[in-house]
């Protein structure tokens, strides 16, 4: 954890110390006061008339259920939302036996060269990801989940029921896939508060990110900085579980042609040709952009004696509670102090979480912080929704005890607490 992130605790239990409760407002003066299933699907308060009709727009063409010709020929569903159910999280399912794949295999090789510097290495007639549908032929590959279960004992005996996934993957006529391939499981993001997120500023990301761990308190953090073709340098990586995406508009533009098969501006066809105009892509990353944060719950004491213990616990070491916005094209993104949870960098989390697949810059055992903002109304959203990379936590107390490495001493402080601070910090989480 570096400078900034002291500060910032402090900032935000100094705030909470003058009375009032500032860390409610988790996104700012945008934040929405809305904790039942639609929490997650309104645009920020603040927008003008003509951004409002934007958002809409945008709006549509997430929830928009793509047909042949168009879809495809190659995809993973048919529609942002089919995925992203609520704007939330969608469901750990895919393989042919689910109505339809929520997750995605992301793939790359350990032979050849990558296709940019530092990039990841295609898979000779894969690519990146694995498309497990396609239009009138053959998928790219054919995926098989099954879950292992197994236990977990907390300090005081009590058993932590926990499950993990088996991934198998065949081609698409059941055979092997090349050699060399590796492979990562991943469920899909929340939608909303991604534009604050865009918004602040890589300075303060460099501030938080702590490579060596100078300040010794075993949290490192450290930026994936990505190749950007059009800027022909690297930029700050921040969406994706990896952080592998440096903007919403090259996360949008990527979900567009590699989930759906809808080729645009960004990724096009060889001959230059696009499935999607350009209307839609932006209107789809406004849409992305706009999506605001639900205000947390008052805390009752239970919750704040939770907030303590997140402290107390070192979660506030990753999961950073207080970031200021800077400039941004959106102006109601700019400037707003927000509460999100995450310092957007790549942790070592541990062997137990490892997809064993370097991404870009990170290795298989480092993921990016996600933000916890809005975490509490994950299963009100969707009742079914799961928890980490890969779903594999159906409780957040599971996906607590999942993790290792860099923190691998909160997680033990949590196993070791007893019965009633464990409840308190879940309390709290669940006022978020
Ligand atoms: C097949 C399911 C699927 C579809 C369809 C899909 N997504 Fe996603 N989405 C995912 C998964 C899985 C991830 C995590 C990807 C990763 O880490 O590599 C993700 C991540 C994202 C993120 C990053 C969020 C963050 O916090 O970093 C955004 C933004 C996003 N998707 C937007 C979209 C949009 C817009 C569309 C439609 C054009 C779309 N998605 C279609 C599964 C899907
Ligand atoms: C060293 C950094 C670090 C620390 C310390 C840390 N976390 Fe995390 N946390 C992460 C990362 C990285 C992930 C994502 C791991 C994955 O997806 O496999 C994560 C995931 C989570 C999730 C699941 C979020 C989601 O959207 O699915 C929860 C809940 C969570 N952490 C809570 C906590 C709590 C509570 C503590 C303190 C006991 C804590 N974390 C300590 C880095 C950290």
């Amino acid at each position: 954890m570096g400078r900034l992130a002291i500060v910032c605790v402090l900032l935000a239990a100094c705030g909470d110390d003058a009375g009032g409760e500032p860390e409610l407002m988790q996104g700012g003066t945008q934040s929405v006061d809305d904790r039942t299933a639609t929490a997650y699907s309104h645009a920020l308060p603040d927008l003008e008339p003509a951004q409002v009709e934007t958002h809409s727009f945008g709006n549509g063409r997430f929830s928009f259920l793509w047909l042949p010709p168009i879809l495809g020929p190659l995809f993973n569903h048919n529609a942002c939302i089919a995925c992203h159910a609520g704007h939330g999280r969608g469901l750990s399912q895919i393989g042919p036996s689910s109505v339809g794949s929520q997750a995605l295999i992301r793939i790359s090789s350990t032979l050849g060269e990558p296709e940019v510097p530092g990039g990841n290495i295609p898979v000779p007639g894969l690519g990146l990801q694995l498309q497990d549908h396609h239009i009138g032929g053959v998928p790219e590959g054919r995926v098989d989940l099954q879950w292992i279960e197994t236990v977990l004992e907390y300090g005081d005996g009590e058993i932590q029921p926990m499950r993990e996934p088996r991934v198998t993957v065949t081609n698409g006529t059941g055979g092997p896939l090349p050699a060399g391939t590796l492979l990562s499981y991943r469920q899909s993001q929340v939608m909303f508060g991604l534009g604050l997120l865009e918004a602040v500023p890589d300075d303060a990301l460099g501030e938080l990110a702590d490579a060596d761990d100078a300040d010794g308190d075993g949290i490192s953090g450290r930026i994936n900085f990505v190749w950007d073709a059009g800027a022909g340098q690297t930029k700050v990586g921040r969406f994706g579980h990896k952080a592998t995406q440096i903007s919403l508009l090259e996360q949008v533009a990527a979900a567009y042609a590699d989930d759906i098969g809808l080729t645009n501006r960004l990724r096009p066809e060889p001959d230059g040709m696009t499935d999607i105009s350009d209307a839609i892509l932006d209107d789809t990353v406004f849409f992305a952009a706009t999506l605001a944060v639900p205000m947390a719950a008052p805390r009752d004491p239970e919750a704040q004696r939770g907030r303590a213990l997140f402290d107390d616990f070192q979660c506030s070491g990753c999961h950073t509670p207080t970031l200021v916005t800077g400039d941004h094209p959106i102006p109601q993104l700019a400037g707003q102090t927000i509460h999100p949870y995450t310092d957007l960098l790549l942790h070592d989390v541990g062997d137990r979480l490892t997809d064993a697949r370097p991404d870009v810059m990170a290795t298989g055992v480092e993921w990016r912080t996600p933000p916890l903002w809005g975490i509490g109304l994950a299963q009100l959203v969707s009742p079914e929704a799961t928890f980490l990379h890969d779903g594999r936590a159906r409780t957040l107390n599971e996906a607590i005890l999942w993790h290792g490495g860099e923190a691998a001493a909160s997680a033990e402080s949590f196993r070791l607490a007893n019965r009633a601070d464990r409840d308190a910090l879940i309390a709290f989480l669940q006022s978020l």
